[in-house]
């Protein structure tokens, strides 16, 4: 088996990204450095990354993550701020897992994690336009034309976001609590939408990516996906 295809099933990297890792030198068979991408794995080949064994996975793992404000997601943190790995439980530990795209530091929510390269590049393709739903507070009230410009798009780095749902779910003219829908994944992107129309997003949680929802799991708890859930995320 190819050496890119041999780190992809051992959830070190997608395949692509795989070749990046043999192209940098982290890779060894048997000791030895790899040094060409044509490179072929053996049955008693012993393949390490960074000097560290690496096994295929032969079942991946699928985590829903409640993240809590204050995590960053990210494997490591070269600032030492605390990362959602932290959040993995105990029996998890060993297991090569990263999360599926990004929450902001502030931002709350339903987070997948998982040990599938594959699945984790397919659910992040831009063409791939699934919906996330988030629950923002926004101080005061807001009004429908404030709602249409959201939804009509705003831009952000000279671009256009796409049209979007959203709408007013309860409001006591202090507080309105609205639930946005969007289908692209920029840059802390419902934030910078309200804050294109002057408005600053005070609490921000996301509750669902497609059909998939964050239900009654508690703040800061995993769970792993149902073999249903998966199998949606994989057709969507
Ligand atoms: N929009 C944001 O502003 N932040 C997120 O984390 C996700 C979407």
């Amino acid at each position: 088996m190819r050496i890119n295809k041999y780190l992809a099933l051992c959830g070190a990297a997608s395949r692509r990204k795989a070749e990046q890792l043999v192209l940098d030198g982290r890779v060894q068979i048997n000791g030895k450095k790899v040094d060409a991408l044509a490179c072929d794995v053996g049955d008693n080949d012993t393949v390490s990354l960074d000097g560290k064994k690496v096994e295929p996975i032969h079942k991946h793992i699928y985590l829903m993550v409640n993240k809590p404000k204050g995590f960053i997601c990210t494997v490591s943190d070269e600032k030492d701020r605390k990362t959602v790995m932290e959040l993995v439980p105990q029996k998890y530990k060993d297991k090569r897992l990263f999360p599926v795209g990004r929450l902001d530091y502030d931002t709350e929510g339903l987070l997948l994690m998982t040990t599938d390269g594959d699945f984790c590049n397919r659910l992040m393709h831009p063409r791939n336009e699934i919906p996330k739903t988030y629950a923002a507070r926004i101080e005061g009230d807001i009004t429908e034309d404030e709602l249409n410009k959201i939804r009509a798009g705003v831009i952000l780095d000279g671009r256009k976001t796409n049209r979007c749902k959203a709408k007013v779910v309860a409001a006591d003219g202090k507080v309105s609590r609205v639930e946005i829908v969007i289908s692209e994944g920029r840059n802390r992107q419902v934030r910078r939408m309200f804050e294109a129309i002057n408005r600053e997003v005070v609490f921000l949680k996301r509750v669902a990516i497609g059909d998939i929802r964050l239900g009654g799991l508690g703040r800061g708890l995993v769970r792993e996906l149902t073999p249903d859930e998966v199998e949606y995320l994989r057709r969507v």
